[in-house]
C-alpha cells in the first residue's frame, strides 16, 4: 500500500516529482493533461496535450503545438489557462492555473525543432494545412522542414489545486508558490 504523505512540503515535492516523471515516461497518467483555454468570444475550449518538459526551478511546464492551432489563437487573447491532470494510480487530480507564453521562433524553438524534425511527429508541424481547417482527405502532404509551424508553449505555474481521493477521506489543497491552504474537498 502507498504511504500517505502528510506534510505539505512532502506532498508539494511529490507532485513535482510526478510531473517530472510524466514528462519522461509516456505511460505515466499525467503525460497527457487537458489544457483549457478561453477564446476571444469568452467561450471555453479544452483539449488533450502531451507534457513534454518540466522545470522545477522555473516552475514551468512545456507543451509542443502548431502555431496555427486554435489554442495558440486563444492563448494570444488570454494567456491564463488551466491544465488538468488525473492519475488513477495516485488517486490525484491536479488542476494547474498557469500563464502561458508562446514561442514560434528563437534558439530554444529551433533546438527543439532539430530534435522533433527527425521524429515521426515532424509531419504534424510541416503540413501546409492548418490544424482544424476543413479537410477533403485524411492524407496530409508534408512541406519543407525549414517552414515548420512548431511552437513551444511555456506554462508558468500560478497555483495548483490538488485533490486526493482516498478511502479514509478525500484531501484538497490550494498550493501557491509559497503558500499552502487545506480546502474542503
Ligand atoms: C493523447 C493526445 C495527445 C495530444 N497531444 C497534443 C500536443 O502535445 N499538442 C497539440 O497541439 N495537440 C495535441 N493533441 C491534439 C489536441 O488534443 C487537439 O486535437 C489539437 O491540438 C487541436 O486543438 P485546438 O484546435 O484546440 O488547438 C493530442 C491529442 C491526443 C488525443
Amino acid at each position: 500500500m502507498k504511504t500517505r504523505l502528510e506534510e505539505p512540503q512532502d506532498i508539494r515535492q511529490q507532485i513535482w516529482k510526478e510531473l517530472g516523471r510524466a514528462s519522461q515516461d509516456r505511460h505515466h497518467e499525467w503525460r497527457t493533461p487537458v489544457l483549457a483555454t478561453v477564446g476571444s468570444d469568452g467561450a471555453a475550449n479544452a483539449r488533450t496535450v502531451v507534457l513534454r518538459e518540466v522545470d522545477l526551478k522555473a516552475q514551468t511546464l512545456h507543451i509542443f503545438t502548431d502555431a496555427r492551432s486554435a489554442k495558440v489563437q486563444e492563448l494570444k487573447h488570454q494567456a491564463h489557462a488551466v491544465l488538468v491532470f488525473w492519475s488513477k494510480r495516485l488517486s490525484w487530480q491536479l488542476r494547474v492555473r498557469a500563464c502561458i507564453t508562446i514561442q514560434t521562433h528563437g534558439p530554444e524553438v529551433e533546438a527543439l525543432w532539430d530534435r522533433v524534425k527527425q521524429s515521426a511527429a515532424a509531419g504534424d508541424y510541416l503540413s501546409p494545412v492548418a490544424p482544424g481547417s476543413l479537410s477533403a482527405s485524411t492524407k496530409v502532404k508534408t512541406g519543407d522542414a525549414n517552414q515548420h509551424h512548431f511552437t513551444l508553449l511555456t506554462a508558468k505555474v500560478v497555483d495548483m489545486d490538488w485533490l486526493e481521493l482516498g478511502r479514509e477521506g478525500h484531501r484538497r489543497a490550494k498550493i501557491g508558490a509559497d503558500t499552502w491552504d487545506w480546502l474542503a474537498p
